[in-house]
Parts: structure tokens; sequence; C-alpha cells
């Protein structure tokens, strides 16, 4: 059986760092979007291509599933929705699915953010202080339950399986 790894967490705090070790770890195919948004576009949403980019190389990630290898997806999920349906996505095709969540108080994320646009700025972007105060409030943080849980959920009403929904999320997808 093969195994998708998924980073969770919040922008500097550590998931790219820790998916590099587990790609080395486990011969993984590490697929990490801002290593394509950056070479491609400049910038990390470029009028939704974001979407599509991820769309992508979710496709990507479902087929080396199949095809035997391990897999690191680097997409940070911040919605428990996104993570229900790519958990859903990988165990259709046979994977078991880990969810791999890095948590960071604010003032380590900042001092790392800060490091890293010094050290590497051509592999990050710019992020202002009211960027990482707003964007703590989006983030949807794994409870014990979902980080331990073998069993997805439905999905949200109106959608008939998460292909369907996940498909409408990542337009690229299928
Ligand atoms: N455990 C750690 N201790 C100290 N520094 C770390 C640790 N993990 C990562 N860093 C440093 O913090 C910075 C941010 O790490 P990284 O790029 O892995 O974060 P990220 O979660 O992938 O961020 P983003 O969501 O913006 O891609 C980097 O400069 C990295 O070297
Ligand atoms: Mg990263």
């Amino acid at each position: 059986m093969t195994t998708l790894f998924l980073t969770v967490g919040l922008p500097g705090a550590g998931k790219t760092t820790r998916a590099r070790q587990l790609a080395t770890e486990h011969s993984a195919l590490r697929l990490t979007p801002d290593e394509w948004m950056i070479p491609l576009f400049g910038e990390p949403e470029a009028d939704g291509k974001r979407d599509v980019l991820e769309g992508r190389l979710l496709w990507l990630a479902l087929e080396a599933l199949k095809l035997g290898s391990d897999v690191v997806l680097d997409f940070g999920c911040w919605s428990r929705d996104e993570r229900s349906a790519i958990r859903w996505l990988a165990e259709l095709v046979g994977a078991s699915c880990r969810l791999v969540y890095m948590p960071v108080d604010h003032e380590t994320q900042r001092a790392r953010i800060a490091r890293r646009q010094s050290a590497t700025p051509d592999q990050t972007f710019p992020m202002s202080e009211a960027d990482l105060l707003h964007w703590r409030t989006l983030f949807e943080e794994p409870d014990a339950a979902e980080l331990d849980r073998h069993e997805v959920g439905g999905p949200p009403h109106g959608w008939s399986d998460w292909l369907e929904w996940a498909a409408d999320r990542w337009p690229s997808l299928v």
C-alpha cells in the first residue's frame, strides 16, 4: 500500500522543510506548489492559476500513488474539507493518507518567514504582518480526531461525493 503524506499548516510553519525530509525518508515524490508557481508565473495566485496548478499536481499525485510511489503533497491545506477530499481520493486509488500537521505560533512564524525572506527571496513571496494575522483566522486547525481518523465523513450538503467537490475546488483535477 502506498502512502500520501499531506502537509498542513500556516506559511512559515516548516511544511516544505518537513516535506523534504519525508521525501528522502520514503523515497517519495514531493509536490510543492510554490516550486511551480514561482518559476511559471512569479506570483503565488496568478489570477486563480494556483487552483488549476494544484488540481494537476493532485492528479499527478494520484497517478504516482497508483504506480506504487509514496507522495508528499505539500499543499498546506487550511480547510478541513480540502483535507477530507484529498484523503478520500487517496483511499479511492488504494493508498493511505497521513496528515502531517506543523503547528506554529505567531512569533516563531514571523521570525522564520523573515529569515527565509532574506536568505532565499527567490523561493518565497513577501508576507506582511497583516497577511499573517488574517491567514491565521482562516486556518482550520485539525483536531485530534481528524489527525487520528481513518474514516472520512461525507462531502458538504449539495455534493454527491468528494470527487465532485474536489473537481469544483481544483478545476483541472479531472
Ligand atoms: N523546525 C524548524 N526550526 C527552525 N527553523 C525552521 C524549522 N522548520 C523550518 N524552518 C525554517 O523556517 C523557514 C520556513 O520553513 P518552510 O519554508 O519549510 O515553511 P513552509 O511551511 O513550507 O512555508 P510556506 O507555507 O510559506 O511554504 C525556512 O527558512 C526554514 O529553513
Ligand atoms: Mg512551503
